[in-house]
């Protein structure tokens, strides 16, 4: 195979190099295009065929359905690892010995506690307010707290414990903007629970209350979050790379990746599913009319939980966590109209030609919402739950982009406004 990519233009041959990664896929480097050519550039918005950066985190391949982290297959982990020793491998690269992963738990363990100053903030905010809104200036606030972590350049063990007070200190975070909606007491961290467990713990219990968490649940939202904890170069993971590229600090780079989650056609889908199913069933269940609603160009309806920027077959995520989804409404006893909905529609849609035809499947917010509702999470804490998962994988992308000390990320435009033109006094125009 050729090594170079040529292009002509204007008359003249220049020569691109190919960059090829460790599973075949090929990238034109055109770095050093506008240089030579005298200032072309690429335009490719939304980013859709532009590689932002060399990545050896996650693999994606979604023509095939592949998903591995660091190489390990996303239905292997989600099967057999916990959440925190998956996001071990995601930050340090490797699957953690037993020492090193009890040295990593008993460091989070240790940072689960946030400042009791933050408490003040949460009260602050209004009883309705969304909590990723909350969530992402939590997360921002921390940086205040910390003021020795706003330089990012200052050594390994420094930024560890930074990244460990973080996914720390996330799952209180997480569980106290719920908590403060409803304006319940907030429920503070158990250190002898499980990661998985004592978010429960800190989301459903009563002071009152001798409270036990379900062996079930743990089990399901711990796969829930490894399938979750990452996925290369999307929105809010570019966001948290741009943002970081400027060496602003880690807290504030997750906070902006929090909020680029937020939206309804990235994290913000699985509240969107739930929302939409409840639509239809309010509307009576009529699932073809919303399929063709779907279909029709000049309705803005989308079918949520539908389609994916990458995969173009199927999500491998979807495929497990629509296994769990029934396993756990099963074990649970949960008899829920909205899943016979989701069910419905999953069926009149995969056999629809407009579907099939641009490749839209069920992608893993299809079903995710209906396991958070199944276990009593509130609708408005899905995109937050997305968080929780999304968290290490960030953190990954953010050391690994520091690490290689990438350029701060410019892109270029190309601009399509007014040419130069003289002030006009305002009693002239
Ligand atoms: N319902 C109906 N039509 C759709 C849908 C949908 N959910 N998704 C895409 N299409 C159509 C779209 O109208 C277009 O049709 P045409 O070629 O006739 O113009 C075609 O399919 C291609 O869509 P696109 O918008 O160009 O594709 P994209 O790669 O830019 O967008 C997407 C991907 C996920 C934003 C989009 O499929 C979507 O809006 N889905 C619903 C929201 C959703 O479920 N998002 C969660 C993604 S998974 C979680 C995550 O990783 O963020």
């Amino acid at each position: 195979m050729s090594e170079i990519a040529k292009l002509e233009l204007d008359g003249n041959s220049y020569e691109l190099p190919i960059i090829e990664g460790t599973e075949n896929e090929k990238g034109i480097d055109i770095s050093k295009l506008r240089g030579g050519t005298g200032g072309y550039i690429t335009l490719d918005p939304g980013f859709k065929n532009t590689g932002s950066t060399k990545s050896a985190i996650t693999f994606l391949d979604g023509e095939k359905g592949i998903l591995r982290y660091r190489g390990y297959p996303i239905e292997q982990l989600a099967d057999k690892a916990s959440f925190l020793e998956v996001s071990y491998l995601l930050i340090e690269g490797e699957l953690p010995t037993q020492q090193q992963l009890t040295e990593f738990k008993e460091s989070i363990t240790k940072h689960t506690l946030v400042h009791e100053d933050m408490k003040q903030f949460f009260e602050a905010y209004p009883a309705k307010a969304h909590p990723m809104g909350v969530v992402a200036s939590m997360v921002c606030s921390l940086s205040t707290f910390y003021p020795e972590s706003l330089d990012p350049n200052r050594g390994e063990v420094a930024v560890d414990l930074t990244i460990h007070r973080l996914i720390a200190k996330l799952p209180t975070l997480a569980a106290w903007s719920h908590k403060n909606a409803m304006r319940h007491p907030f429920m503070y961290p158990k250190n002898d629970l499980g990661y998985c467990e004592n978010f429960l713990h800190m989301m459903f219990a009563m002071p009152t209350e001798n409270n036990t968490v379900d062996p079930v649940v743990v089990s399901a939202l711990n796969k829930l979050l490894i399938l979750h904890a990452d996925h290369e170069q999307n929105c809010s993971t570019s966001t948290v790379r741009v943002v970081g590229s400027s060496h602003a600090n880690l807290y504030a780079s997750i906070s902006a990746g929090i909020s680029a989650l937020w939206g309804p056609l990235h994290g913000g889908a699985n509240q969107a599913v739930i929302e939409m199913l409840q639509q239809i069933y309010n509307d009576g269940g009529d699932v073809d009319k919303w399929v063709a609603k779907a279909k029709d160009k000049n309705d803005p309806f989308r079918l949520m939980g539908f389609g994916h920027r990458v995969y173009k077959n199927f999500d491998p995520r979807a495929t497990i966590i629509k296994k769990s989804c029934d396993d756990v409404l099963a074990k649970l006893g949960v008899n829920d109209p909205m899943l016979e909905i989701a069910k419905k529609l999953e069926k009149v849609a995969l056999e629809d030609d407009y579907f099939k035809s641009r490749n839209l499947y069920p992608n893993v917010d299809f079903y995710s919402g209906i396991i958070y509702k199944a276990i009593g999470i509130p609708t408005e804490m899905f995109t937050v739950m997305f968080v929780l998962g999304r968290l290490p994988g960030w953190i990954a992308q953010w050391k690994e982009m520091r690490e290689n000390n990438e350029p701060i990320g410019r892109p270029r435009q190309i601009y399509t406004g007014e040419n130069a033109r003289d002030y006009v006094n305002i009693a002239n125009r």
